[in-house]
């Protein structure tokens, strides 16, 4: 099956989408996305990235071009239409195309581009074996909390993670964790507390975050929103990170130093398959 992508209303053949170069977007990264997860042919929470959308979109003053139920309508057809079971579907808003002018054109139409991604969730390998990471220094902007385009710091983190051989970057700040280059950072104390950043303007609020949070909550599981030091993620007993793209996901070495003895820990699973049952619902798998 050739693969469709959305472009300003209109599913096309990837080939032939185009944008044009005075894109906001691409000029001044004037623009926000989604990422959400697709299990089973299904969006996994997809009414909180789509509220995160919107909030994002508020931020920077673009007005969203779409009601909650239209995105869905056309999230679930892009996913139909790639026959996509397991993945992921990325949205971009931008603020439209015009001539180069820092501040905001008027009468301009915001650019909406979405495409589909497949990709092996539950069945991750990395999820068997838990994940290495490295730690950065945390280069971004102060604004962390919405959702933009600009994402060069962490392309940087990121690309410093695969030459050391690793999946992600912890960025450090002030000597403490923010976040993930594209996931929000746990760690597990030894007498079992859940500990992540709160949320501020320095981190991202990351959809997964707070299922899983509300998840151990539900399990009478202990969380502390605070800040951590690399030190105290190292000595943790147990790490992991969460985003749409890894879920839950183990982390068992920090620059080289192992983590839960190298190995997933046991609540980290019991989070990872507790999220797998709440993304499946009620029902069971589709
Ligand atoms: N990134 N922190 C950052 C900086 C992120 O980019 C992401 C997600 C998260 C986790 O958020 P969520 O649980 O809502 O996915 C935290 C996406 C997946 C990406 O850029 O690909």
């Amino acid at each position: 099956m050739s693969r469709t992508v959305f472009v300003n209303g209109d599913f096309v053949p990837y080939e032939e989408a185009r944008i044009p170069i005075m894109d906001r977007g691409f000029l001044f990264a004037d623009g926000i996305y989604e990422v959400a997860a697709i299990l089973d042919g299904k969006l996994v929470d997809n009414e909180a990235h789509l509220a995160r959308l919107e909030r994002s979109l508020g931020e920077i003053r673009i007005a969203n071009p779409y009601s909650a139920a239209e995105w869905t309508g056309l999230e679930e057809e892009l996913v139909a239409r790639n026959g996509i079971r397991e993945g992921l579907v990325y949205m971009q808003v931008t603020r439209g195309v015009s001539e180069r002018d820092f501040a905001f054109p008027t009468d301009v139409a915001p650019t909406v581009v979405m495409f589909t991604q497949e990709k092996r969730m539950r069945d991750a390998p990395a999820a068997e074996t838990g994940v290495a990471v490295i730690t950065v220094p945390d280069l971004r902007w102060q604004r962390r909390d919405i959702k933009s385009v600009a994402l060069l710091a962490q392309v940087l983190a990121k690309q410093a993670a695969a030459e050391a051989g690793v999946a992600e970057a912890w960025m450090v700040e002030d000597g403490h964790v923010t976040e993930g280059s594209s996931s929000t950072a746990f760690i597990i104390t030894k007498s079992g507390t859940i500990v992540t950043r709160p949320l501020s303007h320095a981190v991202l609020p990351g959809i997964t975050r707070e299922a899983v949070i509300r998840l151990a909550e539900e399990a009478q599981l202990r969380v502390e929103e605070r800040l951590f030091t690399k030190a105290e993620a190292v000595d943790a007993a147990e790490a992991f990170l969460t985003s749409a793209t890894m879920l839950v996901m183990p982390v068992v070495t920090i620059d080289g130093q192992p983590v839960a003895g190298g190995k997933p820990g046991p609540l980290v699973q019991r989070l990872r398959s507790l999220y797998f049952d709440l993304a499946d619902g009620p029902k069971g798998r589709a």
